[in-house]
């Protein structure tokens, strides 16, 4: 089962991507987390992506699905995965089916209002260490400011201020929400209402992957 998280920015796709990879024990993986970890690294290729993320817009194509197709062809990945922030366009998507075909889809989209992105993206904090994610309201940290795991400094994403964010919800109109008619099409998407607590979210997504891993299962479904 391939499950992706579809959603604008700031929707919970890391959050929920977290909980379901506890719950479901399939791994996550977040091409906006790998590509952070390039930049910090300061390699040529976080080099080439950060001018790219710092201004809201897609890094390219055969960056981030070089690092897919690096990541799903581990031993860990054959069961299945999580992916939260790709594919972010048809190419990618379609990229994706050759790089790993015949495998169950599943596209959720985490529904949420613009107005409710600016609330959550304007306070959440993240540990630059093991990328937790909080936020100053809704999931403070114990200590002010620092990480529960790690006990370093939480930082505001550098495209978290309001002029990225309004770049990179006019990417998500413009170049991802496609895909939602796009898995339509597959009879492989679903959407959750994603204005509830973490927990309400979670459970309702829970109830949906339950659903369908049983209906994998009685169809003899592995891949
Ligand atoms: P990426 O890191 O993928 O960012 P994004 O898609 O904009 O999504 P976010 O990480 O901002 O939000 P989220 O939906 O994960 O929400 P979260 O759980 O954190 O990408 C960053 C950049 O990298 C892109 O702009 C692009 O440049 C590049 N990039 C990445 N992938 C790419 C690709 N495939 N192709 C090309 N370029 C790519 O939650 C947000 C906040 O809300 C948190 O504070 C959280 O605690 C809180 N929260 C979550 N759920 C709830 C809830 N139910 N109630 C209350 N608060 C909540």
């Amino acid at each position: 089962m391939r499950i992706i998280l579809l959603g604008p920015p700031g929707s919970g796709k890391g959050t929920q991507g977290n909980l379901i990879e506890k719950k479901y024990g399939l791994p996550k993986i977040s091409t906006g987390d790998l590509l952070r970890s390039e930049v910090r690294e300061g390699t040529p290729l976080g080099k080439e992506a950060e001018a790219k993320m710092n201004k809201g817009e897609l890094v390219d194509d055969d960056i981030v699905v070089g690092m897919i197709k690096d990541r799903i062809s581990k031993p860990e990945y054959q069961r299945g995965y999580i992916m939260d922030g790709f594919p972010r366009n048809i190419v990618q998507a379609q990229r994706l089916e050759e790089i790993d075909p015949d495998r169950r889809e599943m596209a959720i989209e985490i529904h949420l209002s613009d107005q409710a992105v600016l609330g959550r993206l304007s306070a959440r904090r993240t540990c630059p260490d093991c990328e937790t994610i909080y936020h100053l309201k809704n999931k403070p940290p114990k200590k002010e400011e620092m990480c529960d795991a790690c006990e370093k400094s939480l930082v505001l994403r550098d495209d978290d201020k309001p002029e990225v964010i309004e770049e990179r919800m006019k990417v998500y109109r413009e170049q991802t929400k496609i895909l939602i008619n796009y898995y339509s099409r597959k009879k492989a998407y679903f959407k959750i209402e994603g204005d509830g607590t973490i927990e309400t979210v979670f459970n309702n997504i829970s109830s949906l992957l339950d659903r369908e891993l049983a209906r994998s299962q009685e169809v003899g479904i592995t891949k």
